[in-house]
């Protein structure tokens, strides 16, 4: 494997596979280690397709018969799959093959957990089931045979006939073979029901492991809500007799969306009160929102190959955060969803893997399920909303569905539905899916005594690799003017800027405006303006629009430390004050205030340092940031008490947005009050909590402060028998240790009896809470990289997916100086130099040591 050159795969090569599956039966004989899969598939030759050869992917599979139209054939084999010279005519072809699934610790095909069978089969796994056309264009009927001596065979589709250790499947939706999901094994159903709109009765059931009974009820709701949701406001009804929901323990991402049979991670939807806080309760929502959308946005119509991944993943990224913003509070949510690009694509967008939307070239289709494709392929949605306005939007939408269900499509196809519906000529804002990298907007102003204000805008994106010379991308940026008064004086305007530098004019104004720019965070760019102290601290205090004001109180913390990380300077007035006001003023959504009082991510920090032409120290950003906070403490302490009483919540606990607003606040304020208090809130709060939201925020606390050591036995002690809250004690020891003890709190986890570090959620609780800890990580020392680089070695032979992924720690390496460059460039060569390092983990090192 090693030494055979990477082959990458080129979106311009597409080609239709040569021949049309009409129907695919499956026979499953289910053991740990020696699985039969038994296939016969009804194959005829496409008249569209040039190619003819008769390629199915096939790996890791032992071929014990294959047969065409019933007479035995001997095809020739390689490590990719068989070629075969097959009829002109339509044949059937079948063929047998045994697998290991208890063996399989790639998470990926068929596979064991906790004594379970399931299948991950996106991107390219179903080839490790049997051999098939594993590719989206090839879709097909699925009849599914399930033998096994087990109380629950699950597979796609409405159940057919069972009975004593087996039972049959059939799904009548065409599908591509990513799509296909089994699960067998000892499993109780959360059972519910769903009417449709057309009156049809839906069977719903969530599987869980015995003893996770008590943790459905939740997911269920938030299911039957996004079925209801997306009947009311995409129009799609639910197309099976059944929906079905399994939670498993080792999973390599979130969830996937496999038709009428959904696998979750089950931190991504098992969920109650006492072990999971706020937030997980909120991303368990959207997740089962996001997996059930796709039925339309993904199964339904899905993609021609995986260059269009964004074509469902961005298009259902969007829809799942419409639905949050409708359950919840849409400005809260937008601020969330802005936090979570700027940490998470914006890095990836100006760095090594920066990649198109739509990528045009890979080697590992998993290593491109991105920020950029999902989070930046959401925004580039909610922009061409944006622009083209809601109601064209919704008519697109709706032909659409009725132009392309059935059919495996592409961002052309997307496209045009936009343009024959509004005459758009959407060439030009097509780059969005063609370019690397965040333009960079500019904005000068003007205003002459006539009463006319003018913005000139300049757009540029810094090329990369992957987009070496970008062009002016179509950014529609959305503006209000205020008067000095504090007054809007121009409502929310959209600018639609098409070229590399333009200028807009606003009449008629008595006096000179303060501009609110990017309202709503309506392209995902980097504002670049120098803009006073003073005018930030008025828009923190005047601007109408959520976003913005909110984004004024990120852009002071930002410029503050800033100074003080760079320049030593102290914490500036400006920021306490605004910040003082903000927290007493009553009239703002507690969650709203919680968002306000948190401070930019330091890797953010860095990289706006690093933008500016300086080197970013992580220690001293650490340091800036501590600084702030306490002074912060100090200058609110009078206030802090009272606000934190009123945070409390006395009713039931509830996961909604209202109270889980006021916990967000209190946890903010509970850590301002421990830096005052020497803790006694925190420990008050901690023997106190009935739930894990108030549990946890006070645990961290005490953590953070050096005095947590009897909570942190204490909580290990209560939770012990919880994987997932266990997880979450792994991860808050490190994410609260100080930056010199981080690596060295993670590796003594890593050596605790309960790091079982082939299940991903615990890697990435330890580890990738260490990649995630700024300061931490990139320790003088090197220590957070070597610990890292040693663990990313040792599970790539097992896990290739998962540590391919978080070598993206190191994307951002060329920041910082040189003696953690040579350092970083020195992890990275060793993983590199790994004998039969994964194709996955090679990539990625690879175009990250660039
Ligand atoms: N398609 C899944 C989703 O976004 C993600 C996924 C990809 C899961 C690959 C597993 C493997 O909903
Ligand atoms: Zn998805």
């Amino acid at each position: 494997m090693k030494d055979a050159a990477p082959k990458t795969i080129y979106l311009q090569d597409y080609t239709p596979f040569g021949y049309i599956v009409d129907d695919v039966h499956l026979t499953f004989d289910l053991a740990p280690n020696a699985t039969r899969v038994t296939s016969r598939i009804a194959f005829r030759p496409n008249p569209d397709a040039e190619d003819t050869r008769f390629f199915l992917h096939g790996e890791g599979l032992t071929l014990i018969s294959a047969r065409i139209n019933g007479e035995e054939v001997d095809p020739e084999l390689s490590p990719e799959g068989l070629v075969l010279d097959v009829p002109a005519l339509p044949f059937i072809w079948e063929c047998e093959v045994e697998i290991d699934p208890a063996n399989n610790t790639a998470l990926e095909g068929l596979y064991m957990s906790n004594g379970m069978y399931c299948t991950q089969c996106e991107a390219e796994g179903f080839r490790k089931i049997t051999y098939y056309p594993d590719r989206p264009d090839v879709m097909s009927t699925f009849t599914v045979r399930i033998n096994g001596d087990l109380p629950v065979l699950l597979s796609n589709g409405n159940k057919g006939d069972s009975g004593e250790a087996w039972a049959e499947w059939h799904d009548p939706w065409p599908k591509p073979a990513y799509l296909f999901a089994l699960v067998a094994g000892e499993l109780i159903a959360h059972p519910g029901t769903f009417e449709t709109c057309t009156g049809r009765e839906v069977e719903l059931n969530l599987w869980v492991r015995p003893g996770d009974e008590g943790k459905c009820a939740f997911g269920m709701d938030a299911l039957k809500r996004s079925m209801r949701w997306d009947e009311e406001v995409y129009g799609r009804e639910y197309d099976l007799d059944i929906f079905n929901i399994v939670a498993v323990d080792d999973f390599n991402m979130g969830a996937m969306e496999n038709k009428g049979l959904n696998i979750f991670n089950s931190s991504a939807v098992l969920a109650s009160p006492e072990t999971s806080t706020d937030m997980n309760f909120e991303r368990i929502e959207a997740i089962i929102a996001h997996e059930y959308f796709h039925n339309w946005t993904g199964n339904r119509i899905t993609c021609r190959d995986w260059f269009q991944l964004c074509l469902k993943e961005g298009l259902t990224v969007f829809r799942d955060s419409q639905f949050t913003a409708d359950m919840r509070s849409a400005p809260v949510k937008r601020i969330s969803d802005v936090i979570d690009l700027r940490a998470r694509q914006f890095p990836e967008d100006n760095g090594p893997l920066a990649h198109p939307v739509r990528p045009e070239s890979f080697q590992e289709i998993n290593n491109f399920y991105t920020a950029t494709v999902y989070e930046k392929g959401a925004e580039v949605i909610a922009m061409l909303r944006r622009l083209v306005g809601d109601a064209a939007y919704a008519e697109a939408l709706d032909l659409y569905f009725a132009r392309h269900d059935g059919q495996a499509c592409t961002i052309e196809d997307w496209l045009k539905v936009f343009e024959d519906v509004t005459g758009r000529d959407l060439t030009q804002f097509k780059r969005w899916y063609s370019q690397a990298g965040t333009p960079r907007l500019s904005v000068q102003d003007d205003w002459d005594d006539a009463g006319t204000y003018r913005l000139t805008f300049t757009q540029s994106t810094p090329p990369s690799v992957a987009s070496p010379s970008p062009q002016p991308q179509v950014i529609p940026v959305a503006v209000g003017l205020l008067a000095p008064s504090g007054e809007e004086v121009a409502e929310t305007r959209l600018l639609e800027m098409t070229e590399a530098t333009q200028s807009f004019d606003f009449t008629g104004l008595p006096e000179r405006p303060v501009p609110s720019i990017l309202r709503g965070f309506s392209a995902p760019v980097i504002l670049e303006r120098e803009v006073t102290t003073e005018e930030r601290a008025f828009l923190l205090a005047h601007d109408t629009d959520p976003f913005n004001r909110w984004d004024a109180a990120t852009a002071l913390a930002r410029t503050t430390l800033n100074d003080m990380a760079l320049h030593g300077a102290a914490p500036d007035p400006a920021y306490l004050d605004g910040m003082c006001r903000v927290l007493g003023d009553d009239g703002l959504d507690p969650a709203y205030r919680a968002l306000m009082l948190a401070l930019p991510g330091q890797s953010e920090l860095a990289a706006a340092q690093a933008d500016a032409g300086h080197r970013p120290d992580p220690m001293a950003i650490w340091t800036a940031c501590e600084t702030l906070r306490q002074a912060l403490a100090e200058q609110a302490a009078e206030m802090l008490p009272a606000l934190f009483e009123a945070c409390q919540v006395t009713e039931p606990y509830s996961p909604d947005a209202e109270q889980s607003g006021k916990r967000a606040l209190g946890g903010a304020l509970l850590a301002l009050l421990t830096r005052l208090d020497g803790g006694a809130r925190a420990e008050d709060q901690y023997a106190k909590a009935d739930n894990m939201t108030l549990q946890l925020s006070a645990l961290g606390q005490l953590i953070r402060a050096g005095k947590g050591d009897a909570q942190v036995e204490a909580f290990y002690d209560q939770w012990q028998g919880d994987r997932l809250v266990i997880d979450k004690w792994f991860m808050l020891q490190v994410v609260q240790s100080t930056p010199d003890q981080a690596a060295s709190v993670a590796r003594k986890l890593t050596e605790h009896p309960d790091f079982n570090w082939k299940n991903p959620n615990r890697f990435r609780a330890t580890l990738g809470a260490l990649a995630g800890h700024h300061a931490g990580f990139h320790a003088a020392d090197g220590s957070g990289y070597s610990l890292l680089a040693e663990w990313l070695i040792k599970l790539d032979p097992l896990n290739p997916q998962t540590t391919a992924r978080m070598c993206a720690a190191f994307q951002t390496w060329r920041r910082y100086d040189s003696d953690r460059q040579a350092l970083i460039r020195a992890e990275l060569s060793r993983i590199a130099a790994q004998p039969g390092l994964s194709r996955d983990t090679t990539e990625m090192v690879t175009r990250i040591l660039g």
